[in-house]
């Protein structure tokens, strides 16, 4: 069964309705906010434990468990404690924070408040990609209208808490998303990630205990709070509850951003939100189900496979940002994935050998792997240096730039070998003989 509309959490995410306090308070937001509040920082994080709610940011870590972790009184030295908001939304595919912070900016200017108590934090930063210049000044506005509503700052929204809320536009890198790259960026740094332990949580923005949350994990906060966990967690399967946001695009007949079901099929979830795939479900090709990290899976598991995280890794590949890039039998899927290699490549912060030079190498291999000029044992060896790659790096970068390779060999390596045979036919025919 569908979503109803009563479970929508992000009921102006195609800005139908004006984005500021009046009309979000008209929305639900804002509404008894300190009473939230006055339940304190334990009952919270408990509550957000209990909804199940999953980080929206990509690795889908539990958000409650994540907010337990930072520290119960303020650090003996007196370090501040911050909450910083990743809109960094550069990975290929994505484009729901955006939606958020232009339409629905007060969900999330809430959330933070609501979520910067509960871990202690004086302060919170929201940090944009550089490109998000009109949503950044949307933002702003946003902000400023809570400040001036006595909603933000000394005693915010009435509560007796005191909240700082900033928001921080990026210059446009895709390694600025990484947690800690992002916190090196916010200190006017290089965006480039550092080696984790120690966590943000011990040592995160200005050397102080910092949690780093994506912007749609905050921004559902409020409502989890106000309906309850049991609504929440009643949403989609155990552990991977809640309502989403999913980005459909690629060769369906009408691209959208749209909140639905977790666990939703993948199948249902273009029919009926996409108006099906061009040319119809048979003429599906594969998907890329999670933005451009996550490996590709063919038609056949896009029949029945979930929209979930579990469902999703059983088939070695993950909702991720939830990204649904889908590719009809007109795609020439090697150099589809040859160019997110270049994509990646040219992303690399070039602090670690493997991801620096093992990018490059591998969009060179796979551009001649689109012309099929390359020999058949070259797939094996094209997979295997994916696999020394992986795993071998300060951040997810390199994994996430190597894994869409993987599942193109993992699902379409005949289509690789017709390739290169066809190749061989056409320039070296005595040979094929
Ligand atoms: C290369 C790279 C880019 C990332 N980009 C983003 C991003 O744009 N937005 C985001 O929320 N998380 C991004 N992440 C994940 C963050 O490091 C972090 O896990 C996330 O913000 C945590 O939020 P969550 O717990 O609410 O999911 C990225 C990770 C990597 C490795
Ligand atoms: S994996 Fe790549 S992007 Fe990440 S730190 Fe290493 S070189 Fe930089």
């Amino acid at each position: 069964m569908a979503l109803s509309d009563k479970d929508r959490i992000f009921t102006n995410l195609y800005g139908t309705q004006p984005w500021n306090l009046a009309a979000a308070r008209m929305r639900g937001d804002w509404d008894g906010t300190a009473a939230i509040m006055a339940k304190g920082r334990d009952w919270v994080v408990e509550e957000m434990k209990q909804s199940g709610l999953r980080g929206r940011g990509g690795a889908g870590f539990p958000t409650g468990l994540k907010w337990s972790f930072m520290p119960k009184e303020r650090p003996a030295d007196g370090r501040p404690v911050y909450l910083v908001v990743n809109s960094d939304e550069s990975e290929p595919g994505t484009c729901k924070d955006r939606d958020i912070l232009r339409h629905d900016p007060h969900k999330l200017i809430e959330g933070c408040l609501i979520a910067g108590m509960a871990m202690g934090a004086t302060a919170g930063y929201i940090y944009y990609r550089g490109e998000y210049f009109n949503e950044g000044n949307i933002l702003q506005a946003a902000i400023d209208e809570a400040y001036d509503a006595g909603l933000l700052g000394k005693n915010a929204a009435g509560s007796g808490y005191d909240f700082d809320l900033y928001s921080h536009r990026g210059a446009g890198a895709y390694i600025c998303g990484e947690e800690t790259a992002l916190i090196e960026s916010l200190e006017g740094k290089k965006g480039m990630p550092r080696l984790k332990p120690p966590f943000p949580a011990a040592v995160g923005l200005y050397g102080c205990p910092t949690t780093v949350n994506n912007v749609e994990t905050i921004a559902v906060v409020p409502t989890i709070l106000r309906r309850g966990a049991g609504w929440f967690a009643g949403i989609g399967r155990p552990k991977n509850s809640g309502t989403k946001i999913f980005c459909l695009q690629g060769h369906v007949n009408k691209p959208c951003n749209v909140e639905a079901e977790m666990s939703i099929p993948l199948r249902e979830l273009i029919d009926r939100y996409a108006g099906g795939v061009r040319g119809g479900w048979d003429n599906l090709l594969a998907v890329i189900p999670g933005g451009s990290s996550t490996p590709m899976i063919p038609k056949s598991v896009c029949d029945d496979v979930l929209m979930d995280f579990d469902a999703l890794r059983e088939h070695k590949t993950g909702l991720g940002t939830a990204g649904v890039i889908v590719m009809d039998k007109s795609t020439d899927l090697i150099k589809a994935i040859q160019r997110l290699s270049a994509f990646y490549k040219h992303e690399s912060c070039g602090q670690c050998t493997p991801c620096r030079e093992g990018m490059g190498w591998v969009n060179r291999v796979m551009m001649r792997m689109v012309e099929g000029r390359a020999e058949i044992d070259e797939i094996d060896v094209l997979e295997q240096v994916t696999r020394q790659i992986e795993g071998h790096t300060i951040c997810a970068l390199a994994d996430g730039g190597v894994w869409p390779v993987q599942g193109l060999i993992r699902h379409f390596r005949p289509m690789m070998e017709e390739r290169i045979a066809a190749y061989k036919a056409a320039h070296f025919p005595m040979a094929a003989e």
